[in-house]
Formats: structure tokens, sequence, C-alpha cells
């Protein structure tokens, strides 16, 4: 296990999260957001599945091509079955980047072996064995995750770490693929790991958490609490069903919560707004607005009690600023539940300082209005100045 406290970001807002409904993402989307997550500092970037389209090679290429051209660029990877086919695809992809990753996978649950695979437990050895030696002929860095690791046998899945690390794995993702796992389990799994498996400490551990039971973030965290240096995450947690960690509350979590989470990691928390903006537009849906760090309400204070206390000192009801995560929009939102002192902060934001009786006429307009208005919007406040100078003249 590495002593660093270094997190390695691997982002597969590309990969896990385009092959998700809603979330396809043409050619010339990915090149750009690819650019703009190289901005936010991932230190991998699961471009796609070479093997999947045409399209989906191309953008790989194109992507390890552009934006895997420098040292300080992320490791550029694509996700490959542990086939043949596969490998050699994903090796053909991602091989214009200075530094680049073949990421092979296989199912190891007996649910998956026998349903999807129709392969035995010493079948599936054997493969693993064979394709990450293989995928290391191409490239020196090498993932193996074991698809649908929690829930395989544990003993099994022991003898499936010992054979990917054997065969040259320099990472070991064990995926909740389905979601299911809960911290303790999910920590559990990763020193279990450490403790049985010869080779487990000299490599890298990740995770990478389905949000099926809106636990992928912990689940995340108690892994790097475990010894997991690795943490896979998409943008605005896009991915399979209900999606992967959300690689902004991941991130967010670090920034903020260092007196109990004291890891380090590349990501430069004031790209975050933009690349989820970005995102949004690229795709068919948005943040939820309660979404945490990048929804509309994720800074936004509309009850008059909260507003006075933030105007006051943000801290009463803010643990990060909205400019830490590069979001410059107002945070403070009129409407029914507003007060005097959010209505003239307002006001005094937009050039107008008003008295104290001017303000209580303006106030008892505004108040008129937010009954009717869920959303009041400047030109609404301006208008009520103009109010304000019909009632006083
Ligand atoms: O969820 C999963 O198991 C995956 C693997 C391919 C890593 O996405
Ligand atoms: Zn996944």
């Amino acid at each position: 296990m590495s002593s660093s406290n270094q997190v390695i970001f691997f982002d597969t807002t590309l990969r896990d999260g385009e092959q998700s409904p809603g979330c396809t993402m043409h050619h010339d989307e990915k090149l750009r957001m690819a650019h703009q997550l190289a901005a936010l500092g991932v230190d991998v970037l699961e471009a796609g599945f070479a093997i999947a389209s045409h399209g989906d090679f191309e953008s790989v290429r194109d992507i390890a091509r552009q934006v895997g051209n420098s040292d300080s660029a992320p490791r550029i990877t694509s996700l490959a079955r542990a086939k043949r086919e596969d490998i050699e695809a994903a090796a053909k992809a991602v091989e214009p980047a200075k530094k680049s990753r073949i990421h092979t996978f296989l199912s190891t649950s007996d649910l998956h072996m026998a349903a999807k695979l129709k392969i035995t437990r010493e079948q599936a050895l054997e493969q693993i064995g064979e394709m990450v030696a293989l995928a290391k002929t191409y490239v020196d860095d090498v993932e193996f995750s074991p698809e649908d690791a929690t829930r395989t046998d544990p003993e099994f899945l022991v003898k499936v770490c010992e054979v990917a690390i054997q065969a040259g794995a320099t990472t070991l993702n064990l995926p909740d693929t389905v979601g299911y796992c809960i911290p303790q389990d999910y920590a559990a799994m990763f020193r279990m790991v450490l403790d049985r498996v010869p080779g487990a400490k000299d490599i890298v551990l990740s995770a990478h958490c389905h949000d099926d039971l809106g636990l992928a973030v912990a689940n995340s965290i108690a892994a790097v609490e475990a010894g997991v240096r690795q943490v896979e995450c998409a943008v605005n947690g896009i991915g399979e069903r209900a999606g992967n960690a959300a690689l902004e509350e991941l991130a967010a979590l670090f920034m903020v919560r260092k007196d109990k989470l004291p890891y380090t990691n590349n990501i430069v928390m004031t790209e975050i707004f933009k690349t989820s903006q970005m995102l949004t537009a690229c795709i068919s849906f948005g943040a939820a607005p309660n979404k945490a760090i990048v929804g509309a309400n994720a800074f936004a204070h509309a009850a008059g009690i909260h507003q006075h206390g933030v105007l006051a000192n943000p801290l009463t009801y803010e643990i990060m600023t909205r400019e830490s995560v590069g979001y410059m929009g107002q945070n403070i939102v009129l409407g029914k539940h507003s007060g005097r002192k959010a209505l003239e902060h307002r006001l005094q934001e937009l050039g107008h300082t008003l008295s104290r009786e001017e303000l209580s006429v303006v106030y008892e307009r505004f108040t008129d209005l937010a009954d009717r208005k869920k959303l009041i919007y400047d030109q609404d406040i301006l208008a009520l100045l103009t109010a304000r100078e019909t009632a006083i003249a």
C-alpha cells in the first residue's frame, strides 16, 4: 500500500458517464470535455471504450493525441473487455498519448459468470491472467477490474486479484458495479485484499462506486480510509443507472473536511462549476437544482433568516464559498421568504441606497409581488423602485 496520501482522480465521465441514457456525446463534444477535464486536473481520463464503435475509437485516439500530448496531461485510458480484440483496439487508441493505460475487466461474481459469460471460475482466472499479460505487452500501466467485485465470493476475489497482479496489473479496481455495498463492507473488502493478496500493497487499489442506494461517494471515501488511492468518478455523478460517484462531491469533501480526510489531490477546485456547466451543455440534462456543489440551489439562500445570517457572515450557513468551486452567480434568491435585509442588500448591489422609509415602501410592494410571483428577477426589483418614486412623490 502506498504510504502517500495523494488520491488519484480517475474520471469516467466520457466512458461510464457517456454510456448512460441521455449522455451520449459527439466527437467534438468529447474533445471539448476532455480538454476541460485536463484543466480540472484529473489524473486519469477514461476517454471511452475503443472497441464499442468506430466513433468511440476515433474519440479516444483524438483525445490521446490532442489532450494527452504532454507530460503534465492526464493519463489517457480506454476500457477493454478481457478479450484480445478489445485490448488491441484500446492499445491502438491510447497509443498517441504521452501517458497511457489499458483498463481491462471481467465479471467475477458467480451470478455474472453463469448468466452473462457462461464461464467457470477456472476459465475466468485463466482469461484474466492471459489478457492482463497481453495488455502489458502494449503498455506498462494496466488496470484490471473484476466487475461485480462486491458480489464476488471473497475467497475467489482473493485469487482473482492475485492472478491479475501476477500478470502485471498496476492498478486493481474493485467496482461496486450494482451500487449494493454499504461503506463498512466496501472498506472491509479492501482491507481483506490488502491483508491477503500478495503484492496488493505494491500496486494502486481503486474504488469505482455506483449510486443505486445513494452511497457512491460515502463508499468511495470509506475505501480511501481503508487504503485505496484511486477514486473513479464522473462529473455531475453521471453514469450507469443512478450514476457514478460525483467527482465534484469527492473533491469538495477532501477540501472541506481536511480535518478528517487528510488526503491531497490535483483537482483545481475553481474549475468545478465550469466543467459541470460544460457537461450540461453537451448532454441532455443538467444537475438537479438541489445537487450538492453544482446544483443551482447549492449556494442559494431564499429563507429570510438564512439570508440575514449569510449577509452578516457567510459561514453561518455555508461550509465553502461559491467562489471556491468557481461559481460567480448570486447566492441570495429573492422571493416570498426573503426579509428586508436581503432586499436592501440586492438594491445596494444594483446601485440604489434607500432611506428607511423608502425601503419600507418598496419592501411592502416586494412582499405583495412575491406572493404572486415565484421568481423575482432584478428587473422586477428595479420596477419596484418606480413604485417607490410614485409612492413617495
Ligand atoms: O461498474 C463497473 O463495474 C464498471 C467496470 C467496467 C469498471 O464500470
Ligand atoms: Zn461502472
